[in-house]
């Protein structure tokens, strides 16, 4: 298994056995992810974080990543402030940052856009979520979350919630989900449902997703419920987003509906869609989700820059 100069752009690019490999090194990052060991292994190493689009837990979990593992960042975290608003293309911005540093980290507002950085980079590109397409470090985090709490990743009975149309975590989730023989069940307005790209692909590994709008009874079984903001900025007109925003409320009243061992994940930000109240609850696994970002994006740049721990 060679993950040495390895761009990551799609959760399509690793086998099962690779995706295995990953979540295995991830393990052993928790102790230095949560400072209680040390190490340098990418002392020396630069990592260019370039964030087109806002964020919070994906930039500074890459960038306490990096710091943990003893390497350095360089960035940006609002475009504004680049020569993008000179006119400067994305090319000519990732060619800047692939002679500056020896990985880069990219999240740009248009579907396709890491895909393409990686085309005009020699050093490894990371997607950290391109538009509505896909964000594989965050499916990794996912599937490491779910493994950890549910020991196993197969054989779980898994809902993923809210805005499956231009939601990328879901997207890349479902895929790898698929690669795991999970049960899968999708729950979104009719105007969001989950777009038939992704649908095929589980079929071709095999996993028939159902499709329901009934939520209470979608989770009465499910062992997570992995819940998504309605993504706002995706949407092209804003009465589309008016009539969908505030459709599905998890609070404690609907938990219990669902057996008592149930997960309820989210990506984060969250806005309306879980009610604070859960986040005292058992079932709250959604920080902890956002801490496994640190041990996940560690063991990636560690294995794609070649350094062992
Ligand atoms: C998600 C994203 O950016 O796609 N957030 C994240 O990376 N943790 C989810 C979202 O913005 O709703």
């Amino acid at each position: 298994m060679n993950f040495k100069g390895r761009d990551i752009i799609s959760i399509k690019d690793f086998s099962k056995a690779e995706i295995n490999h990953i979540l295995e090194c991830s393990k052993k990052m928790v102790p230095y992810a949560k400072g209680e060991k040390y190490t340098n292994i990418l002392k020396g190493r630069v990592l260019s974080s370039l964030f087109f689009e806002p964020s919070t837990r994906t930039r500074l979990s890459f960038e306490s990543a990096m710091n943990r593992l003893g390497g350095r960042v360089i960035g940006f975290s609002d475009p504004s402030g680049t020569s993008q608003k000179k006119g400067e293309s994305l090319a000519d911005t990732i060619r800047m940052a692939d002679s500056y540093s020896d990985v880069i980290v990219v999240r740009h507002p248009q579907e396709g856009a890491a895909r393409l950085a990686a085309e005009f980079a020699d050093v490894p590109v990371l997607n950290a979520g391109d538009g509505a397409g896909r964000h594989p470090t965050q499916c990794l985090l996912d599937l490491f979350t779910i493994l950890t709490e549910k020991k196993k990743i197969e054989k779980n009975k898994i809902v993923l919630l809210g805005d499956l149309k231009y939601g990328r975590t879901v997207h890349s989730l479902a895929y790898a989900l698929s690669l795991y023989g999970v049960e899968l069940t999708f729950v979104s307005p009719g105007s969001l449902k989950m777009p038939k790209e992704v649908i095929n692909e589980c079929k071709e590994l095999g996993v028939e997703p159902r499709s329901t709008s009934s939520l209470e009874k979608a989770i009465s079984d499910a062992d997570v419920l992995y819940v998504t903001r309605i993504q706002k900025e995706r949407f092209p007109d804003a009465e589309e987003y008016n009539r969908v925003v505030g459709i599905y409320k998890v609070d404690n009243d609907l938990l219990k509906h669902a057996r008592k061992d149930i997960i309820v994940m989210h990506p984060l930000p969250r806005v309306t869609e879980i009610k604070p109240e859960v986040d005292k609850t058992p079932h709250a696994l959604y920080f902890k989700q956002a801490f496994n970002g640190v041990p996940v994006r560690m063991a990636l740049l560690s294995l794609i820059s070649g350094g062992r721990l």
